[in-house]
């Protein structure tokens, strides 16, 4: 497995891996790794591509810079990680290597920015949509993969491939949990035990609300009281929004249809963690 914190050096090997008729799959990250972002390594892998993994904590997408601080960092075991999974290369770049000094451009995107997490996070998606940009233009990728566990950043990535017309095919992969339903994330790693009891009210909210769909309600204003009230019954849980919407456009929507994405996020603690469901 190569290691690279050029941008040069990245796109000379993905050039090539291209020449010798390969297809470069990618997976960029924050690091941290886990079970989720394995799993996107496995689907590079599975469709035969050589795989370019990155590792890279964005500061522009963060809009609290404690947040961005307090990000957990674990290089050393992540590149072991990626090595077990087959990876071919990583890319870790440094912030200057990204942002070097009068970088000024960035890639704003509207309507299915504007609600959801655009709304909570103000800048963060034009953050992600500047780094994922980047990426894509060091990488040189012909697929990348992410995770519909960040449901509205898969839409962004995919509204921004389709308008700038980059020849990427983005692909989506479900939401891997642990064994009693929380939706894995490197932000888990900061919850105390405690916490740790109390994030499970984000599972058992989309849970709640799935039953209710299935007994035939539809309803979006009943079923977002019974998430909130799920959720704010479990101790240390501060609701940040719980939202039913359209999985395409991600405008809110008054009746439950196919499909529709029930999005929820929350504090537990200083830690906030995001989830959702799709109904198809
Ligand atoms: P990060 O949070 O590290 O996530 C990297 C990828 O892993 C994303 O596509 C995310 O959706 C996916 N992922 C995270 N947890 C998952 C889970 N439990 N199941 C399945 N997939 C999961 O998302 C980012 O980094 C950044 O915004 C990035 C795209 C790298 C741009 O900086």
């Amino acid at each position: 497995m190569k290691v690279f914190e050029t941008i040069d050096d990245m796109r000379e090997w993905s050039r090539a891996e291209r020449a010798t008729g390969k297809r470069v799959a990618f997976v960029p990250t924050m690091g941290a790794l886990h079970e989720g972002h394995l799993t996107l390594m496995r689907e590079g892998v599975r469709r035969g591509a050589a795989l370019a993994v990155s590792i890279f904590v964005n500061p522009t997408q963060f809009d609290q810079a404690g947040d961005f601080a307090a990000y957990p960092r674990k290089i050393e075991g992540d590149l072991d990680k990626c090595r077990a999974e087959g990876t071919t290369a990583v890319f870790v770049p440094t912030d200057t290597t990204i942002y070097p000094n009068g970088h000024s451009t960035s890639v704003t995107i509207g309507g299915v920015t504007e609600n959801l997490c655009g709304a909570a996070r103000p800048g963060h998606f034009r953050g992600v949509a500047t780094v994922v940009a980047k990426l894509f233009n060091i990488v040189q990728p012909d697929i990348a993969i992410f995770g519909e566990k960040d449901f509205q950043q898969l839409v962004v990535i995919r509204r921004m491939v389709r308008d700038l017309d980059l020849p990427i095919e983005i692909i989506g992969c479900p939401t891997v949990r642990e064994p009693d339903g929380l939706a894995m994330s490197s932000r888990n790693k900061r919850l105390t035990p405690s916490e740790r009891r109390s994030a499970l009210a984000l599972h058992r909210s989309l849970a709640a609300a799935e039953e209710m769909v299935r007994a035939g309600k539809s309803d979006s204003k009943s079923i977002l009281k019974k998430v909130r009230q799920t959720m704010e019954a479990m101790g240390g849980v501060r609701v940040d929004y719980a939202k039913i919407v359209d999985a395409d456009t991600l405008k809110d929507i008054a009746k439950v249809k196919s499909p529709a994405l029930l999005a929820i996020a929350a504090f537990v603690g200083d830690t906030r963690l995001i989830d959702n469901k799709l109904f198809s």
